[in-house]
Formats: structure tokens, C-alpha cells, sequence
């Protein structure tokens, strides 16, 4: 991939150069679209929560670039808080890099500054339920599917 001026190289897999942060919507959703929702508008791939105060954005930057998203969408009257992440995603060319991994960590440790105890959990795509068993999330429904997107799993982590 050429290198433009004040950017910083995507081949460039050193994991120090990944800034994660909370991010605005409109920095993450165009890879969120094109990772998730391949050949479709971008707005098939918005959610209707993405704009409530209490949703939380998150992107993994290399320069301007974001390689990795995600979303954590707060459920209402929860004990504990509970989140539901969705938009979970990392540019194809640098899947399997570590980067996926280290955004949902920050994402975690997010929470840990709002929360005592609180919970996390997903609708995984069976080919994702590797990655998010690797972070400690167990699965807690059996497969299921979701229409025109296909098998899924329901996964949870406590973040304590
Ligand atoms: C799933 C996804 C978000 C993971 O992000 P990523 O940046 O590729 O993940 P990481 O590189 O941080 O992976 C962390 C670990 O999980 C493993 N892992 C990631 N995806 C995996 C998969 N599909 N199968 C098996 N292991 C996987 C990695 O190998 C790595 O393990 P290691 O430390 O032993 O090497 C990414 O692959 C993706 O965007 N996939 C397409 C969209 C998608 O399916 N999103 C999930 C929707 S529920």
C-alpha cells in the first residue's frame, strides 16, 4: 500500500503504532460497512442505537487510518451495566494481526473506568467465535441465525 505524507504505512504491522480510542461514528463507519456489510449502502450497515448518548465507538487508528471497529451499545435497566458490542471488525488485509484484539481489550478497560462489574456480549458469527473465545468470551446460547448474515452464536464476558 503507497504511503502518503503524514500517514503511516498499513503494512507496517507494529502493534506500538495502534492508537485505540473512543471514536466518532463517522470515523468508523466506513470500515464497518465494508467489512460487515460487503456490497451493500453504507447505511444497511448503521444502527438505529449508533447516535444514543450512551453508545460507545471505538476505533484502532495506524496514522489517520482505522484498521479496526467496534461499537458497544448500552442495554437499558441492566444489572450489571450490560453492553452489547456489535461492528466488530478489522480491514481485511490486516486480519489476524492482533489488532482486533487489542481494540476490544481497550474497549474492556473503557468500561472498568465507568464500571464496577459489568457485562458484555454478542451476536458472534460462528467464524468469529474463535477470536472472541480467545478474549475470555464463553458462549452462552446455541446457534442460532440471524437472516440474510447467517450462524451466529450469543457470547458473554463479565469485565470485572
Ligand atoms: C473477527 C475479527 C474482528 C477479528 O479481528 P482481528 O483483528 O482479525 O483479530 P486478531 O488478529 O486480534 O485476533 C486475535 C486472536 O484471535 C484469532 N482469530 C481471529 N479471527 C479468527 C478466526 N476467524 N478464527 C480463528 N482464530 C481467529 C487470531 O488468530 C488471534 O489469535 P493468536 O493470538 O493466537 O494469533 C476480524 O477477523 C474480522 O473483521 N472478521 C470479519 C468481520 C467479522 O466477522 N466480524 C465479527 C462479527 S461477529
Amino acid at each position: 500500500m503507497k504511503q502518503t505524507e503524514g500517514q503511516t504505512n498499513l503494512n507496517d504491522r507494529d502493534l506500538t503504532n495502534l492508537v485505540c480510542r473512543v471514536s466518532s461514528l463517522s470515523d468508523i463507519l466506513p470500515l464497518r460497512a465494508q467489512e460487515l456489510r460487503s456490497g451493500k449502502p453504507m447505511d444497511s450497515a448503521r444502527f438505529k442505537e449508533d447516535k444514543d448518548k450512551s453508545t460507545l465507538h471505538f476505533g484502532a487508528f495506524i496514522g489517520r487510518n482505522v484498521v479496526s471497529c467496534l461499537t458497544l451499545i448500552r442495554c437499558s435497566g441492566s444489572t450489571p451495566a450490560s453492553y452489547q458490542l456489535r461492528g466488530m471488525a478489522t480491514l481485511q488485509p490486516l486480519q489476524n494481526s492482533g489488532y482486533g484484539r487489542k481494540l476490544l481489550k481497550a474497549a474492556e478497560e473503557h468500561l472498568k473506568t465507568k464500571h464496577l462489574k459489568a457485562l458484555i456480549w454478542c451476536n458472534a458469527r460462528t467464524q468469529a467465535v474463535p477470536f472472541y473465545h480467545q478474549l475470555g468470551y464463553r458462549k452462552t446460547s446455541d446457534v442460532f441465525d440471524i437472516p440474510g448474515i447467517g450462524p451466529h452464536f450469543k457470547m458473554e464476558k463479565i469485565i470485572l
